[in-house]
């Protein structure tokens, strides 16, 4: 299969970078939302990411011309052309069963269906669709125009064609795939939200402040920004989703959320998307 056009539901910040990296790469896009005003936010955003790397000179192609490439709709029928979709909505399994058993039945037989799940069962969301052997994880790192890493995940069923094909794609998007187990948390947020969620239970402990922690990190131990900081670009909802995930998956106490890291998720103090989170954000 020829993989020309590629549909993408959620608008959200994963599924913008995604749109954006795909059109940039030269393939047609198809981005599905509930909202118009999503979608036009998505849009906006992808201009403002498009016209840095352009000026960069990450980006050669005139932005517009890239644009042109993207497609968007809040009728997800629209996705009946596409050869793979890439569903990249909120993180919850009720959320995502019902998107993807509606993309289930909207697309081509033969089109391939990906989830960018940080951590939901790649198996499990599978078993919702009607073609497991067709289905299998994609997931992007953020900010996905400019972090290299896909992981790439097959269920139990995933075949070895579709694995191939995906992983053939998502180097065509100029992205290095590399294959994880379906275990929760995959490779990526099985070893980085246990060093997050630790990082704020050493700020509830008050080993440190919020600062000093991150510095820390930055400093001593050359991360590009500190866990509290990375956290924020996540979402404190996503995290604490994600540590609920390891916390049930395997069962160990290891993996408990930080009583912080819930109380900030019930404060509505998610980070930089609600402009609040470890640290103040302009909104
Ligand atoms: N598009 C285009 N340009 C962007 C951008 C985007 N989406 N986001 C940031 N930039 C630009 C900034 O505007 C800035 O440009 P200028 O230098 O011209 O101002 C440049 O990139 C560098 O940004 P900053 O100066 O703000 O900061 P930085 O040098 O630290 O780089 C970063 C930013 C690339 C995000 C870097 O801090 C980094 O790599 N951080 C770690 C990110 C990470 O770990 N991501 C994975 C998260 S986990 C995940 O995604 C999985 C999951 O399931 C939870």
């Amino acid at each position: 299969m020829n993989i020309e056009k590629i549909g993408i539901v959620g608008a959200g910040t994963m599924g913008t970078g995604i749109a954006q990296v795909a059109a940039a790469s030269g393939f047609e896009v198809v981005l599905g939302d509930v909202k118009e005003e999503f979608l036009q936010k998505s849009l906006k955003t992808m201009d403002t990411s498009l016209s840095k790397l352009i000026e960069k000179g990450k980006v050669e192609e005139d932005k517009e011309k890239i644009l042109s490439r993207i497609k968007t709709t809040m009728n997800l029928a629209d996705l009946r052309e596409v050869q793979i979709a890439i569903e990249a909505v909120f993180e919850d399994f009720e959320v995502k069963k019902k998107v993807l058993e509606e993309i289930d039945g909207l697309l081509p037989p033969e089109a391939i269906l990906t989830s960018n799940t940080s951590s939901i069962s790649i198996t499990r969301l599978a078993s919702l669709t009607s073609r497991p052997e067709k289905f299998m994880g994609m997931h992007f790192m953020n900010p996905v125009p400019l972090m290299a890493l896909v992981e790439l995940i097959k269920g139990m069923a995933t075949s070895e064609d579709t694995f191939n094909q995906v992983k053939t794609l998502t180097e065509k998007m100029g992205k290095v795939p590399v294959e994880a187990n379906d275990f929760p948390g995959f490779i990526a947020n099985r070893i980085l939200l246990p060093m997050i969620n630790e990082a704020v239970y050493a700020l509830m402990e008050g080993v440190g402040t919020a600062e000093a922690i991150d510095t820390v990190m930055k400093l001593g131990m050359n991360h590009p920004m500190g866990p509290l900081a990375l956290a924020d670009l996540i979402g404190l909802d996503v995290c604490l989703h994600i540590m609920e995930v390891l916390y049930e998956g395997f069962k160990d106490s290891k993996y408990r959320p930080c009583p912080l890291l819930k109380k900030m998720v019930d404060a509505g103090f998610l980070g930089r998307k609600t402009g609040k989170g470890f640290y103040d954000y302009e909104k």
